[in-house]
C-alpha cells in the first residue's frame, strides 16, 4: 500500500486511517469528548490533544483529507460554512481594510462583508469579476483581501483565479476562495496561487443533508493562527459528531460527484434544448462563454445550475411547485434533488447590484434516476408558454 496517497480516492477513503492506535477499527472512532485529561506530573498542553475547541482526533481525520485533497499544508473544519467564510476574511483583514468581492457572491458572505464588517470600519467594493482589470480598478492603498467565489453559484461566471492571484501578490494582497461548487475534486485553486480556500461542507462534502459544517485549507503558519485566534475565540469549531459524519460523507466523494457531474450535464442539455426555456447557465455546457477559463481552471462540474424559463412569475413559480422530484430548498449539494426561484421578488436596483437576472430559478441535481428527473422536468415544463431563446 502506499504510504503517501496521490489520487483523491484514495485521500477520500484512506488518509488519516490509523488501524493500531484504534484497536484495529477500520475508521477512526468518534472522540465525542470535549475534554483531554493531562498526564500527572506533566506541564499543561504537553499532550497532543487538550480541549475540542482547538483539536480532536475525529475532527483531524476530516481536516487532513481536505488538506490534502485541496494540496495545502493544512485545514481546519468550522461549525458552518459561514463559520468558515467569517474566521477566514477576519483573519485577513484589520481595523478600516478594503476588500474587494466578487458581485455575483453567496448572500450572506456579502452581507458579513457589507454590513458585520462595515461596523468595524471595514469597506467592501464589489465588482463583476469577469475581468482581472475589475479588480485592479478598485485598489486602494488599504486593500487587504480580494475574494473570490468560482465559478459563482448563480450564475456560474469563472474569475480567472490566476491572473486575479498574480495582480494580489503584485499589490501584497491575500486571496480568498469559495470553492464549493467544484469540491476539491474539480479545481484546487492552491495550485493557481490563492492564499486560503473555503468550502462548506454542508453540500458535497458532506452530501447527504444531515450536517451542516465548513472548512479552510491554507499554509500551516496562517491556519495554526486561525485555530489559536479566530476559530479559538469565536468558537466555531466542528462538532466532532460532524466531523465523523463529514468524513463518512467524504469518502464517497468521488462515486457521488461522478453521477452529479453526469446527471447535471445531461440536465443542463435537455433544458438548452428545451423551446419552453430561455437560457441555461451551466460551466459544463459547450455554449457557456467561458471555455478557455472552464479548461484551464476545472477538472469537472458537479450537479448544481440554473435556468430562465418561459413564462410571467406566476407560471414560473407554478412550474416549481408542479415539480413532484425536485424539493423546494435553499440549500443543495446532497443526494436529492431541489430547485429553488431564485430571481423573484426583487426589483430591478437590487436585480442588477447582486446580478442576479429576473426569472431566474435554480436546481441542484441529486442522486436519483436521471430519468425519473428528466420525466419530471417535462411534465412541469409542459405548462410553460413557448420561449424566446436568449
Ligand atoms: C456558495 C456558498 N457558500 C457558502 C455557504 C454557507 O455555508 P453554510 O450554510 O454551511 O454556512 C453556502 C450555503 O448555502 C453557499 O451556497
Amino acid at each position: 500500500m502506499k504510504k503517501y496517497p496521490m489520487y483523491a480516492d484514495d485521500i477520500c477513503t484512506h488518509t488519516s486511517d490509523d488501524y493500531e492506535k484504534h484497536l484495529g477499527a477500520v475508521i477512526t472512532p468518534l472522540f465525542q469528548n470535549s475534554l483531554f485529561i493531562q498526564k500527572k506530573g506533566e506541564s499543561y498542553g504537553s499532550g497532543e490533544f487538550l480541549y475540542s475547541r482547538m483539536s480532536n482526533p475525529t475532527v483531524e481525520v476530516a481536516e487532513k483529507k481536505l488538506a490534502e485533497l485541496e494540496k495545502g499544508e493544512k485545514s481546519l473544519c468550522f461549525s458552518s460554512g459561514m463559520g468558515a467564510i467569517s474566521s477566514g476574511i477576519l483573519s485577513s483583514i484589520g481595523h478600516g481594510a478594503h476588500v474587494i468581492c466578487v458581485r455575483n457572491v453567496y448572500g450572506p458572505t456579502r452581507s458579513f462583508l457589507e454590513v458585520f464588517c462595515k461596523r468595524f470600519g471595514i469597506e467592501t467594493t464589489f465588482v463583476p469579476g469577469l475581468e482581472v482589470q475589475d479588480f485592479e480598478k478598485a485598489i486602494r492603498p488599504n486593500t487587504k483581501l480580494i475574494y473570490l467565489e468560482s465559478p459563482t453559484t448563480f450564475l456560474f461566471w469563472l474569475q480567472d483565479i490566476e491572473k486575479v492571484c498574480q495582480l494580489a501578490k503584485a499589490n501584497n494582497l491575500l486571496t480568498m476562495i469559495d470553492n464549493t461548487w467544484a469540491t476539491p475534486l474539480y479545481q484546487n485553486p492552491i495550485e493557481m496561487g490563492v492564499d486560503i480556500v473555503m468550502h462548506t461542507a454542508s453540500k458535497y462534502l458532506g452530501g447527504h443533508s444531515d450536517i451542516v459544517a465548513g472548512a479552510l485549507i491554507s499554509g500551516e503558519e496562517r491556519m495554526n493562527k486561525i485555530q489559536e485566534e479566530e476559530r479559538a475565540w469565536l468558537g466555531n469549531t466542528i462538532d466532532p459528531h460532524t466531523a465523523w459524519l463529514m468524513t463518512r460523507g467524504m469518502r464517497t466523494l468521488p462515486v457521488r460527484m461522478e453521477k452529479h457531474q453526469q446527471q447535471g450535464i445531461a440536465i443542463a442539455e435537455y433544458l438548452e434544448n428545451h423551446p419552453r426555456v430561455q437560457q441555461v447557465f451551466f460551466p459544463g455546457l459547450k455554449s457557456h462563454p467561458q471555455q478557455d477559463l472552464i479548461n484551464k481552471q476545472l477538472k469537472g462540474f458537479s450537479g448544481l445550475l440554473s435556468f430562465i424559463p418561459a413564462g410571467t412569475d406566476e407560471q414560473i413559480l407554478e412550474f416549481v411547485d408542479s415539480l413532484k422530484w425536485f424539493q423546494t430548498g435553499c440549500s443543495w449539494g446532497g443526494f436529492e434533488s431541489l430547485v429553488i426561484p431564485i430571481g423573484f421578488g426583487m426589483d430591478a436596483e437590487t436585480e442588477e447590484r447582486l446580478g442576479v437576472p429576473h426569472g431566474l430559478v435554480r436546481i441542484s441535481v441529486g442522486l436519483e434516476n436521471l430519468y425519473t428527473l428528466l420525466e419530471d422536468l417535462d411534465q412541469a415544463l409542459a405548462k410553460l408558454p413557448l420561449a424566446k431563446k436568449r
